[in-house]
């Protein structure tokens, strides 16, 4: 579990956290025995985004080399499942956060929102282009364009958050997914993870194929003859990611 911790600045995404991010992550993606992350920012706050004390004195020459959109790539590039759990305000970066997490669980009292419009900028660690793939180019427009907050249930009925619970039961309920999800064969769910998110950029016809090359692939592993054979059996498997 990976939790936000800058309650001063709102667990607001300089770049020294987005870079403990990115590195925390990397640190167990060759880990075998993580299969999952689940990533909160505790009780009251998911994030508030980019830490705009830092964004006063970023130039536009600075930002043509910044090295935001390599961390961002590599934390959209885990290769196993990540969970957000998300309390409080996830606004800006934070909602981007979210939106990158394969799986959100919000509380009912959570806000989602694309603020930047407000500071004269716009969303630009994805927010743009998930919002209209998730939620749609409607409300992507009207969220964006008015920076307004979203509430947890709005966001969920839009296709941003998976599932709303009470806010007490968030990260209960995001790291009993993880529990789920970490019985599975890891090679299975890596591949689903990485089909999934093919789905959103890829013509059907190239998606179906890697999706039947995916499933092909998997057929070979240990873990889908263990998967098999435990269902014939009738007695619960035991996968080992090979
Ligand atoms: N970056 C840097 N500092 C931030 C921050 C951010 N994104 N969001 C909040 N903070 C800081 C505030 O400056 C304040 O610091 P201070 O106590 O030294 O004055 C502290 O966190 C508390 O913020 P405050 O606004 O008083 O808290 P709140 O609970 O009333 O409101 C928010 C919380 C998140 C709704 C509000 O802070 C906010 O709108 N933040 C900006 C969100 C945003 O625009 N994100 C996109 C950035 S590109």
């Amino acid at each position: 579990m990976l939790t936000l911790n800058r309650p001063d600045t709102r667990n607001a995404l300089s770049t020294s956290l987005l870079t403990e991010i990115a590195v925390a992550l990397d640190s167990v993606r060759e880990d075998d025995t993580v299969r999952c992350v689940v990533i909160t920012g505790g009780d009251t706050v998911f994030s508030a985004g980019a830490d705009i004390r830092e964004l006063a004195k970023r130039t536009s020459a600075a930002a043509i080399v910044d090295v935001r959109p390599n961390l961002w790539d590599s934390i959209r590039k885990f290769p196993k499942p990540l969970i957000a759990a998300v309390n409080g305000y996830a606004l800006g970066g934070g909602c981007e956060l979210a939106m990158l997490c394969d799986i959100t669980v919000a509380g009912a009292g959570a806000a989602f929102g694309q603020p930047e419009v407000n500071l004269g900028i716009l969303p630009a660690a994805g927010g743009t282009q998930r919002l209209v793939r998730l939620a749609g180019r409607q409300l992507a427009m009207k969220w964006v364009m008015t920076g307004t907050h979203i509430e947890a249930c709005e966001a969920q009925a839009a296709g941003v958050v998976a599932e709303v619970v009470a806010d007490d039961q968030t990260l209960e309920r995001a790291l009993a997914l993880a529990e789920v999800i970490a019985e599975k064969p890891p090679l299975a769910v890596r591949l689903a993870k990485e089909v999934l998110n093919a789905a959103q950029d890829t013509p059907l016809e190239a998606g179906l194929a890697l999706e039947h090359k995916a499933c092909a692939a998997l057929l070979a592993s240990a873990d889908f003859n263990e998967g098999v054979t435990a269902f014939l059996e009738k007695r619960r498997p035991k996968f080992e990611g090979r």
